[in-house]
C-alpha cells in the first residue's frame, strides 16, 4: 500500500479545527483509495511561544523537511500580537518558507457558481473567474534587511528593504509560466515598475523570458491598476506572477471574489522534488487563525481541505485523489451545505443546510467517491 508522509503543523485558533478536518478527509480518501498517511504533528506559531519560547523549533522545521509535504493551519492570535515582542508567531513561517526554500505562492481563485450570491460583486462580473496567483514568497520586503532605529520620540526612523536577484526572478517567472502553459496561456506580470528599480528588473526578466515562452501571452501591468482591475474585470485574469508584497495584498483581495477567504486553498512550493516526484511543498489555507471563532465549531474547513488537494497533486503526485477531493466538496456545496461565513446577512436560506466545521468536513468525507475506472488500479495497488 502506498504511504505518504505528511507533517501537520495544526497552529493556533482555529488552525487545529480545520487540520483536523482536512486529516479528516484525506483518510477517507486513503481508505477509499487504498493508501495510508503518515501523520506527524509539529508545534509552531503562539503555541510553540508558550511550550518552548520560540515560534518553530529547529529540529521541527527539519521534521518538516523529511516530510513528503507539510499541511498546516494558521499561527497567530492577540495573545501574542505584541509588535515590539522579539518572538512572534509569523516567525514560524518565514523560518519555515525559508529554511525550506518555499519559494513559489501558489493561490487559485475560482468561484462555485453555487457561492456567486455569497460574494460581495455582482454576479456577472463573477462568471469564468478562475485565475491563479503566483507570489513569490522568500525575497523581497519580507526577507530584505530592515531597521529600526533612534533613541525615541522625535527622532525614531524604521527602513526595509526590498531586494531581488535577477535568479530569484527567473525562477518565479518559470513557474508561473509553466502553469498558465497548463491553463488558458495567459500570464500578467505584475509590478511597480514606474517607481521602484527591482520592478524594472523583473520586467526586463519577464521580457527576457518571452523567448523560453513563446507560446504564452505575456503582458505587465502595474500593482495598483492590477487591483483595480480584480474587481471589475476578474475573469480576464489567467495566471498572475508578482513578487512577494504585491502578491500578499492582492490574494486577500482576489480572495473576496470566492465569496470567502475560509474556501481559498494555498500551497508553497520549493525546487526540490521529494521521493514521489512531486515537489516539496508546505499546504495551507490563505485565512488566518480567527481567534474569535476558534475552536467553536464555526470555522469553513474548505480552505485547508483544497490545500490537502492541492498537495496530493503537485507534492504527491495522485491527480486522482486530488481530483476526487475537489469533487467532493463542489458537491457538498451543490447539495446546500454551509458554514456560517458563506451564508450571506440576509441570504435566503432555502435549501441551504447551515453546518459547522464537522458537519461540512462529515458533508465531504461522505461525498468521496473513487471513479468507477480507477477502481481495478486502486485495487492492484492494495
Ligand atoms: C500570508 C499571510 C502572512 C504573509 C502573514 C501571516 C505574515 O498574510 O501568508 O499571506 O504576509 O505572508
Ligand atoms: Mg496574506
Amino acid at each position: 500500500m502506498a504511504t505518504y508522509r505528511v507533517a501537520t503543523i495544526p497552529g493556533d485558533g482555529v488552525g487545529p479545527d480545520v487540520v483536523s478536518a482536512a486529516v479528516a478527509v484525506v483518510d477517507a480518501a486513503g481508505r477509499a483509495f487504498g493508501f495510508s498517511i503518515e501523520w506527524t504533528e509539529i508545534a509552531a506559531g503562539g503555541n510553540a511561544i508558550d511550550r518552548f519560547g520560540v515560534a518553530i523549533r529547529p529540529e521541527d522545521v527539519e521534521a518538516c523537511r523529511k516530510a513528503d509535504a507539510v499541511l498546516l493551519g494558521a499561527v497567530g492570535g492577540p495573545k501574542w500580537s505584541d509588535p515590539s515582542a522579539s518572538v512572534r508567531p509569523e516567525q514560524a513561517l518565514f523560518a519555515l518558507r525559508g529554511a525550506l526554500g518555499l519559494f513559489a505562492n501558489v493561490r487559485p481563485v475560482k468561484v462555485h457558481p453555487a457561492l456567486v450570491a455569497s460574494s460581495p460583486l455582482r454576479p456577472e462580473l463573477l462568471d469564468g473567474v478562475d485565475l491563479l496567483i503566483v507570489r513569490e514568497l522568500t525575497g523581497g520586503l519580507y526577507f530584505g534587511d530592515r531597521e529600526e532605529a533612534g533613541p525615541g520620540p522625535g527622532d525614531r526612523r524604521a527602513q526595509d528593504t526590498l531586494p531581488y536577484t535577477e535568479e530569484e526572478i527567473r525562477r518565479i517567472v518559470r513557474v508561473a509560466g509553466a502553469y498558465a502553459l497548463s491553463r488558458r496561456g495567459h500570464l500578467t506580470s505584475v509590478d511597480k515598475a514606474n517607481v521602484l528599480a527591482t520592478s524594472r528588473l523583473w520586467r526586463r526578466i519577464v521580457d527576457e523570458e518571452r523567448s523560453v515562452m513563446p507560446s504564452l501571452t505575456i503582458s505587465h501591468q502595474l500593482v495598483d491598476s492590477c487591483a483595480m482591475l480584480l474587481i471589475k474585470q476578474p475573469a480576464a485574469f489567467d495566471v498572475i506572477v508578482t513578487e512577494n508584497l504585491f502578491g500578499d495584498i492582492l490574494s486577500d483581495e482576489a480572495a473576496v471574489l470566492a465569496g470567502s477567504l475560509g474556501m481559498l486553498p494555498s500551497a508553497s512550493l520549493a525546487e526540490r522534488q521529494n521521493r514521489h516526484e512531486g515537489f516539496f511543498g508546505l499546504y495551507e489555507p490563505i485565512h488566518g487563525s480567527a481567534p474569535d471563532i476558534a475552536g467553536q465549531d464555526m470555522a469553513n474547513p474548505i480552505g485547508t481541505i483544497l490545500s490537502a488537494a492541492m498537495m496530493f497533486f503537485s507534492s504527491l503526485k495522485r491527480s486522482d485523489v486530488s481530483k476526487a477531493i475537489e469533487a467532493a466538496v463542489a458537491a457538498a456545496l451543490d447539495d446546500g451545505f454551509r458554514t456560517a461565513d458563506l451564508v450571506p446577512a440576509g441570504a435566503d436560506e432555502v435549501g441551504l443546510r447551515r453546518v459547522g466545521t464537522v458537519g461540512m468536513t462529515e458533508a465531504i468525507v461522505e461525498r468521496i467517491a473513487i471513479p468507477e475506472a480507477a477502481r481495478e488500479t486502486a485495487a492492484a495497488r492494495t
